[in-house]
């Protein structure tokens, strides 16, 4: 066995999922607390109450002259050395987003007890589906008002398509919960109402669930309600079978409270047994096995400094296989050249530190000379092989960019041609129209600001950006297909991304229905066929 090992299998590398609001900077704080990362909690939620307009946020870059949009928050707990790495929130959704899940072994999704599933966690989970890794389930904000847990099960079955395993449920009539059972110990946890809003930990109790102690704190009807929903659960739910989350099609379900710490540790605690170690990865020459000695990582984000003074971009890496040194040389594959890692930073909320060195599993930042691309492979030097490609992510918001003043025509194509290159936007042009302007698709709007903001920074060029009325892209595919004799593509726009392949460009859902109706012979689809 490789020596690599004892440092790999401890290592559990994550992402949490959820909508806004849902808790997902409470339940980053209080993992942060278990892990005795105590001063970084407290960053975690100072860095939230920053995040707000974009322009506060390229604000924040410059003050700190590190990127604060991605970074991984790494923390000890029981012989686990846990990488949560950090996605961004609402205002920040973008492809960053989606590519971070990129980097993960395993994801928490975090879903409020009274929202149930919401539309960020539905798309997030769509990738995570896509990549086949486990997801764990946390149901937040038990303390207040919540649905009922089986509706909630069946949420998740119906919209994301993934059976739940409940670990512990719910004890309490709906809306007004009192604590949690918990299934494999067959025990009871309460807590005591009316904590002060945000305090640590609420007071609890715990004991059997046959202590006769508990009918009467319950009273007879809820305690009674409990061991017919646990009994229902035993006979009809889904079987724990650890084979299915590996694969994705369970997830096991945890309920708690993270505000107020109720049922946090045990979920960490049953999530580090569960969820998996750093996985190999798919390459050209094969799988790639994080016990295998040689280095290997891959891209899977790159951050502008939007410090003009300091023009440097960072790249993280996730390391895949083999162990990371500082001043390591290694050979970048897209590139044919060797690298040398001299300046490898680690990402602690706020704090950057050098580190000297790390394993599979870890994010490390590196200083990029402007070299680097999403999904680019980087490996010990005489080994040659690529990391499977990043997935393109389809576009929701489209927008037609020019420069303002024409005489700047060549600084826009670099600048366009260079961020799309780093994936900050996704690139179509309107065949015709030659370089004077192009469509560009983004995730989230605030791709959008950040393109206008780095256009004039980082190249000086001002632009002119007009929304185009169109919420989805799909490549089109089939024999000989001759755009111009589509039926129904009156409202629709026909584009080329970046290798020329077609694009149809078109309102809504609803209206591409229609139009695959019209045009049975073309293919649609939601990603380009190689990608
Ligand atoms: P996010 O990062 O997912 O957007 O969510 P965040 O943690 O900021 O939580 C959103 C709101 O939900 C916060 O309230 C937070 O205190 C609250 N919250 C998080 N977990 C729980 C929980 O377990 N129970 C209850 N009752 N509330 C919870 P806020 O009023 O927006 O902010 P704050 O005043 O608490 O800072």
């Amino acid at each position: 066995m490789s020596n690599l090992a004892p440092e790999t299998n401890k290592r559990r590398t994550f992402a949490i999922i959820s909508h806004p609001d849902a808790g997902k900077t409470t339940l980053t704080e209080k993992l942060l607390l278990y892990g005795g990362a105590i001063r970084l909690a407290g960053s975690v939620k100072a860095r939230k109450a920053q995040k707000h307009a974009v322009s506060d946020w390229m604000e924040i870059e410059k003050q700190r002259g590190i990127s604060v949009t991605s970074s991984v928050l790494q923390f000890d707990y029981d012989g686990y050395r846990v990488n949560i790495l950090d996605t961004p929130g609402h205002q920040d959704f973008s492809e960053d987003t989606y590519r971070t899940l990129m980097a993960a072994d395993s994801a928490v999704m975090l879903i409020d007890v009274a929202k149930g599933v919401e539309e960020q966690t539905k798309k997030l989970f769509q990738v995570c589906k896509q990549r086949g890794i486990p997801v764990f389930t946390f149901v937040n904000k038990l303390d207040r008002y919540g649905r009922n847990p089986f509706e909630l099960m069946e949420e998740i079955e119906n919209i994301l398509g993934i059976r739940a395993f409940p670990m512990n449920w719910p004890i309490g009539i709906d809306g007004n919960y009192s604590g949690i059972y918990v299934r494999k110990e067959a025990k009871i946890e309460l807590f005591e109402r009316g904590g002060v809003h945000g305090q640590w930990a609420l007071p609890s109790t715990q004991g059997s669930v046959d202590d006769p102690a508990f009918k009467e704190i319950l009273g007879a009807d809820i305690h009674q309600a409990l061991c017919d929903d646990i009994a229902l659960l035993d006979a009809a739910g889904e079987e724990f079978d650890f084979d299915k989350v590996a694969r994705g099609e369970l997830t096991p379900m945890f309920f708690g409270s993270a505000m107020t710490n109720f049922g946090v540790r045990l979920f960490l605690e049953d999530f580090l047994e569960l969820a998996p170690p750093p996985m190999p990865r798919v390459s050209s020459e094969g799988l790639i096995n994080p016990s295998d000695d040689n280095f290997s990582a891959f891209v899977f984000k790159i951050q502008a400094n939007m410090n003009p003074a300091h023009r440097d971009r960072l790249a993280f890496m996730r390391i895949c296989s083999g162990k990371f040194e500082r001043g390591m040389t290694v050979y970048h594959a897209q590139s044919g050249k060797p690298v040398k890692l001299a300046q490898p930073q680690q990402f602690l909320a706020q704090e950057r530190t050098i580190i000297d060195e790390a394993y599979p599993g870890d994010i490390v930042g590196l200083f990029d000379p402007g070299i680097f691309g999403i999904g680019d492979t980087l490996c010990q030097e005489g080994f040659n092989f690529k990391f499977q490609d990043f997935p393109v992510f389809p576009p929701e918001q489209f927008a037609r960019v020019q420069a303002k003043d024409t005489m700047k025509r060549k600084q826009f194509v670099k600048g366009m041609t260079q961020l799309t290159q780093e994936g900050a936007v996704q690139v179509f042009r309107q065949p015709d129209y030659g370089v004077e302007s192009f469509i560009i698709g983004v995730v989230g709007s605030l791709q959008f600001e950040v393109l206008e903001y780095r256009l004039k920074h980082e190249y000086g060029v001002d632009i002119l950006m007009n929304r185009l009325p169109y919420s989805v892209a799909r490549w089109l595919s089939g024999e000989n297909i001759d755009v111009k004799s589509m039926k129904n593509m009156d409202s629709g726009l026909f584009v080329q991304d970046i290798k020329d392949r077609p694009v149809a460009l078109i309102s809504n859902e609803w209206q591409l229905r229609w139009v695959m109706e019209r045009n049975p012979d073309i293919e649609f689809l939601v990603v380009p066929e190689d990608a």
